[in-house]
């Protein structure tokens, strides 16, 4: 066997084990191998390269889709996965590219012309709008995983740009109920015991940022046995991270008592140069956002005299997953998976039947997109409300669990404003 048929055959495998958990998305390729409603669609899709998103690329593939896949981020691809998605589609992606390389790598996926693009952080639809807007008088529509990329288009869609619809699957229920609080904060907790096979309990750990993925790792942490102390800019939010039964402070004064410092909250220079002066020795850094920019790393460069790249690990890494930062004064601070998605970066992403989800619901946006092809304007649209419920109904069956129903009075009842039944 050689190297990339090993490889091949250890993502295969990963696949395979990642199919058999992902419930939904079994029933909807089941459909869709007989309706075939993506027959003739070319389909670009920029995620993350492993093994629950290869399950995603083959139902689009068994409905008839042509795919071209690239990843979303540099560091995230699983390379055996990515090997053995060549088997069903056109690939770019390869761990550890250059901001170049991965650049390129979307471009390439774009050669296909796509009738529709699956995006997670809105890179793709950005370049698309930014330098081959010719591509977008045939797209059909776009949709959009995660919180980053539907604050950029917004921002787009405020500005008057933006050139086809977009389905903000991030926005519907069963995604940030369950992907961004649940799966981002089993995820990131995995992420960082692996990386550094440290125990949590009893520890410090200081969560930034109070959204749905900040309070899903908040809760695990606290699960965990760590003291959890949350960082929040929204005063409402603050207010429910202390009714939560959480510690809430200033970043500043926070650094001084962590062990680990959690950042997840989608903006930019979160952890800067005075945090890290006021952080403890051996305090550990980790990112749960999209973007590699919450912990800003120059800032910990320049305050630094000496780094070096700690605890290499074999497939599916092939890299050090921590950075050690040694200051003037001795002190050492620790950087995990270079500052990008913690989760993804030093662990494997969101757990399988939560990936179930978030791919189902993008499944059956594209299979909407494409049944309202020229209905739709050139703006952003929620995921309609049946396709939401759909998936919450499919995941219960799975579950085998029945709930109730309304009894005709009831809705009566619920619809009325008089006192009388
Ligand atoms: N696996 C695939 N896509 C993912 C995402 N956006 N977050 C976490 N894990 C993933």
């Amino acid at each position: 066997m050689n190297v990339n048929e090993d490889l091949m055959e250890k993502g295969l495998q990963k696949i395979e084990w990642a199919e058999n958990w992902m419930k939904i998305l079994a029933e909807i390729r089941k459909r869709w191998e007989k309706e075939k409603p993506l027959k003739g669609i070319k389909i670009t899709a920029t995620l993350h390269v492993e093994a629950k998103t290869a399950t995603l690329i083959k139902t689009l593939v068994a409905g008839g889709a042509k795919v071209s896949v690239a990843a979303c981020n540099p560091e995230t691809t699983q390379d055996d996965v990515a090997e053995a998605l060549r088997k069903y589609a056109r690939v770019y992606a390869k761990r550890g590219m250059s901001e170049e390389e991965y650049w390129e790598s979307i471009r390439r996926a774009l050669d296909i012309e796509p009738d529709i693009i699956i995006d997670d952080g809105g890179d793709t639809h950005y370049l698309v709008h930014a330098e081959l807007p010719e591509l977008a008088k045939d797209i059909i529509g776009g949709t959009e995983e995660t919180t980053t990329g539907v604050k950029r288009l917004f921002a787009m869609q405020k500005e008057g740009i933006l050139k086809y619809p977009v389905v903000l699957v991030n926005e519907a229920r069963m995604k940030y109920l369950f992907d961004n609080r649940y799966g981002t904060g089993e995820s990131t907790i995995f992420g960082i015991m692996n990386a550094t096979n440290l125990c949590l309990s009893g520890k410090t750990i200081v969560v930034c940022g109070y959204g749905w993925c900040g309070r899903g790792i908040a809760f695990k942490a606290k699960g965990m046995g760590a003291n959890v102390i949350v960082c929040e800019v929204d005063p409402i939010r603050a207010c429910e991270a202390i009714m939560d039964g959480f510690h809430v402070m200033r970043l500043i004064d926070a650094v001084k008592h962590a062990d680990f410092v959690i950042t997840a909250t989608g903006n930019i220079k979160v952890v800067r140069k005075e945090h890290f002066l006021a952080a403890k020795d051996g305090c550990i850094f980790a990112n749960a956002g999209h973007f590699n920019v919450e912990v800003w790393i120059s800032d910990l460069e320049s305050i630094s005299i000496k780094k070096r790249k700690l605890r290499y690990f074999g497939l599916p890494y092939n890299d050090y997953l921590i950075e050690e930062f040694t200051l003037k004064n001795g002190k050492k601070l620790y950087l995990l998976g270079k500052g990008r998605l913690v989760n993804l970066v030093c662990g494997q992403g969101h757990p399988v039947e939560v990936m179930d989800l978030s791919f189902s619901l993008q499944a059956l946006s594209v299979e909407w997109l494409i049944k309202n092809k020229g209905k739709l304007k050139k703006q952003l649209y929620r995921v309609p409300r049946e396709i939401d419920e759909l998936v919450a109904k499919l995941k219960l069956k799975t579950l085998k669990v029945e709930i109730d129903e309304l009894t005709e009075e009831q809705k009566r009842y619920l619809e009325s404003w008089k006192l009388e039944i």
